[in-house]
């Protein structure tokens, strides 16, 4: 069963999803425990609702970035975490984190990444004009937004679309997506080759790319 260490900031819709995947059995995994640096992300009551272990890492309270993620690293491993899932973590994950999990870090972003990386992706995609966008499942790098792209999935864009509005469909596809991605992972079907990730016995029809067949 692969073990897997959550970073949050916020909401975590996106680690309830995840959860909800686990429970219903779709995706054989657990998590062993909830990082956040916020002590009021909603993230840690979701936690609880799952006797899931949660712990709250002050940032202020290390001495540079890079103790921090050292930190991080450090709960991670003595929990023998395999896979690190940031489901809406607001920090650029440094080199300590990095290392100590290569190729082992997830990330979602609300854009067809590499476009609209950074902050609120979906209000740029909207004031861009673009027609589409979607999300992102990627492995991290130390860019921003910058790592190996996993899945990537498309929506439209509405004449009349705001933030919220996008937000919400771009929202419903990242829930689909990132466990998605996690589930590939722990059936040893992704192969990163520099830039590439290669997924083992996916379906054909560059699946990948829009709006891929998820099993149901
Ligand atoms: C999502 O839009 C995700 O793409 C971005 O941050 C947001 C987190 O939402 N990285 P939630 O906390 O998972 O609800």
């Amino acid at each position: 069963m692969l073990k897997l260490g959550v970073l949050a900031s916020g909401r975590g819709s996106n680690f309830q999803a995840i959860i909800d995947e686990i429970e219903k059995k779709k995706l054989q995994a657990s998590v062993e425990l909830l990082i956040t640096d916020n002590p009021d992300a909603y993230a840690i009551e979701r936690a609880k609702k799952h006797n899931i272990r949660h712990l709250y890492i002050n940032p202020k309270e290390s001495a540079s970035r890079d103790d921090f993620f050292k930190k991080i690293a450090d709960e991670l491993k003595s929990k023998g975490v395999e896979l690190v899932i940031l489901a809406g973590f607001m920090r650029v994950v440094k080199k300590p984190l990095i290392d100590a999990f290569p190729n082992r870090i997830m990330n979602i972003h609300p854009a067809l990444l590499p476009a609209f990386p950074g902050l609120h992706g979906q209000k740029q995609a909207v004031d861009y004009g673009a027609k589409i966008s979607g999300c992102t499942v990627h492995f991290v790098d130390e860019g921003m937004d910058t790592g190996p792209v996993i899945i990537q999935a498309a929506v439209p864009v509405l004449p009349d679309d705001t933030e919220d509005t996008l937000s919400e469909r771009i929202l419903s596809f990242e829930h689909k997506i990132f466990p998605e991605a996690i589930r590939l992972f722990s059936e040893g079907r992704l192969e990163v080759k520099g830039r590439k990730v290669l997924i083992k016995d996916y379906p054909a029809i560059s699946s990948n790319i829009v709006n891929p067949p998820y099993r149901a």
